[in-house]
């Protein structure tokens, strides 16, 4: 059975269909990288998954199963029994996974309360646990601070952390490295590799970065224009792209100098 299934799903905002035709499998354990052009409808498709595609926002047409559970027909309830716990989202915008009046560290015991029993100064333990995988030395002190009080990346590890801790079955990511700087980045996919092969969790990954795909993904998914143009295993897509915009994103992976990183890997 497949962890997330998606049947020629189309998505509108208002009258405007923004994605259609979507269909796409995840197994479990497995990690899935989604890239696109901006505004080909990558972040719709991930918040789809959870019903948080605003007032506006509307699955027009097909089906989304979660572990065999058709979800299309979800209300706020249902969705709130899995928000969090089964499923994890990291936002596009670090903005959108934290309560900015809150201390992070009362966002980790808030999250973590909310799905278990659990006592804050325990919630609080596993919260630094946490940090320090995502290369925090000090994650006492990120507990004690605001988001709005930290760096872009800084944000985005904590987010990634915050999304970890609940140990969801299925990671929803869009674009959780971007404001990191290569090594960062690499160490940070790393944690979220181990996570996927340790705790068998499934990830949908969003970026612009190929280097990010190629190094973490076992199947790539490209979308223009809001439908699949072209996916397959990561190493045939790299290999033998055959879509002329997949070729076009494949001479824009970094070459040897700067990010040279992602040519080792
Ligand atoms: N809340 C919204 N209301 C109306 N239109 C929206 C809304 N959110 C996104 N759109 C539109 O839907 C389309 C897809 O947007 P989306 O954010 O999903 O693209 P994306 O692939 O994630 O882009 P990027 O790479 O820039 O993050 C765009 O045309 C965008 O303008
Ligand atoms: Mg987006």
């Amino acid at each position: 059975m497949s962890c997330l299934q998606m049947r020629e799903v189309e998505i509108a905002y208002g009258d405007k269909q923004v994605v259609s035709g979507i269909s796409l499998s995840i197994k479990q354990g497995q990690i899935v990288g989604i890239v696109g052009e901006s505004g080909s409808g990558k972040s719709t498709l991930l918040k789809s998954v959870l019903g948080l595609l605003g007032p506006t926002g509307h699955i027009t047409k097909g089906q989304i199963f979660f572990q065999g559970q058709d979800m299309t027909a979800y209300g706020e309830r249902d969705y709130a029994t899995i928000r969090g716990k089964e499923i994890a989202m990291i936002f596009q915008n670090p903005e959108e996974s934290f309560d900015p009046n809150q201390t992070l560290g009362n966002q980790f015991y808030e999250s973590m309360r909310a799905h278990w029993k659990i006592k804050k100064n325990e919630a609080l333990e596993e919260a630094k646990i946490a940090l320090s995988k995502l290369g925090f030395s000090d994650p006492s002190r990120i507990l004690k601070t605001y988001p709005f009080a930290l760096s872009g990346g800084m944000n985005q590890r904590v987010a990634i952390a915050l999304a970890m801790i609940k140990r969801p079955s299925l990671l929803l990511a869009d674009e959780p490295t971007s404001a990191l700087d290569v090594t960062v980045q690499k160490e940070t996919l790393d944690v979220l590799k181990r996570l996927c092969d340790k705790e068998q969790t499934s990830l949908l990954l969003v970026t612009h970065n190929m280097g990010v795909v190629r190094y973490i993904a076992d199947y790539v998914v490209v979308m223009y224009h809001g439908k699949i143009v072209e996916e397959g295993g990561t190493k045939e897509i790299f290999e033998c792209p055959c879509h002329p915009y997949t070729k076009q994103l494949m001479e824009h992976i970094p070459k040897p100098g700067k990010e040279a990183v992602w040519n080792r890997l």
